[in-house]
């Protein structure tokens, strides 16, 4: 299996380490304009590789060299000086038309994992740009906003996170919600009044604290994305709150928001539909207006 990580910056350097363990990848492409960074990149994960079992062939190119891939990961973006995720919205438009077409073009059967701010909106921009079925295409969405939910409220309850099942959905960034009535610790539903509002907002924003704090986040979503790509190369049918094109209703165009999808090797094989309160149903139509006026002003 090919996986090409196309702008390798902190982002996709790092999912690239993450994946020198897959060991379904036979080859894993560094794509990008600036080569001499690329074939340092290279050089330094292959040393790296030394230490895996089964690692794959790492190689380096620009797009035009990036063909037959099954997997294609979209990590470019233009660099960012502050956590807000519509901030570089139209730049990062242009470097998706400039690249999702002859991506699309040159490798034809590939499912592409879109991880560029603002994610929702650019996953289903992706999904104009490259002609691809929806299915085919979706976006790192609310995986790491559960996350870090998750491990606030496993630290707030004195619980291991791996016995917490929360989603927040609807839209990576501000207008992001929890599923309330979805959340639960060790299969006992939580109630409302368990979950404190200001640690609801604590794991808001602490993403933005990353970003304060270090100038990007990198290992969060690089695991995100991960987990993505280990459901798809494994086949193994997970569960997880991609961002995935969804209809609200004919006043809607069509759009991605996240919510909890199976993803297998062909892409999303389902969309599980929450029962939303009225109050998380109105959350939901506001994250879907949040980036239709995303989408409006991105198209060219
Ligand atoms: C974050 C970036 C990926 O929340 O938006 O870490």
């Amino acid at each position: 299996m090919k996986i090409a990580i196309v702008g390798v910056g902190h982002v996709g350097a790092a999912l690239a380490y993450s994946l020198l363990n897959l060991e379904t990848a036979s080859e894993l492409m560094l794509v990008g304009r600036n080569q001499g960074r690329l074939q340092g990149e290279t050089l330094d994960l292959r040393h790296a590789s030394s230490f895996f079992d089964d690692p794959p062939l790492i190689t380096y190119g620009r797009v035009e060299d990036c063909r037959n891939a099954d997997i294609i990961v979209l990590t470019l973006a233009v660099p960012q000086i502050q956590l807000d995720r519509n901030a570089m919205a139209a730049d990062n438009a242009a470097l998706f038309r400039q690249v999702v077409p002859l991506l699309a073009e040159q490798n034809p059967a590939a499912v592409l994992i879109v991880a560029t701010n603002p994610v929702e909106a650019l996953t289903q921009y992706t999904i104009e740009l490259s002609g691809f079925p929806p299915s085919r295409v979706m976006g790192a969405g609310t995986i790491i906003d559960s996350c870090r939910f998750r491990l606030s409220l496993s630290e707030h309850l004195s619980v291991h996170p791996d016995d917490v099942r929360a989603y927040v959905l609807g839209e990576h960034g501000d207008s992001q919600f929890l599923w309330q009535s979805g959340a639960s610790v060790g299969g006992v539903t939580l109630d409302p009044a368990d979950i404190p509002q200001s640690m609801i907002e604590a794991a808001r924003s602490s993403g933005t604290d990353v970003f304060r704090l270090k100038g990007h986040t990198c290992y969060a979503i690089s695991e995100a994305l991960q987990l993505i790509i280990r459901s798809i190369a494994g086949d193994r049918l997970q569960t997880m709150p991609v961002s995935t094109q969804v209809n609200l209703g004919d006043e809607f165009p069509p759009l991605c928001l996240a919510l909890p999808c199976i993803v297998g090797r062909t892409g999303v094989t389902r969309r599980l539909q929450p029962k939303f309160s009225e109050q998380e149903y109105q959350q939901w139509l506001t994250c879907g207006q949040s980036v239709a006026r995303t989408l409006e002003a991105i198209r060219e």
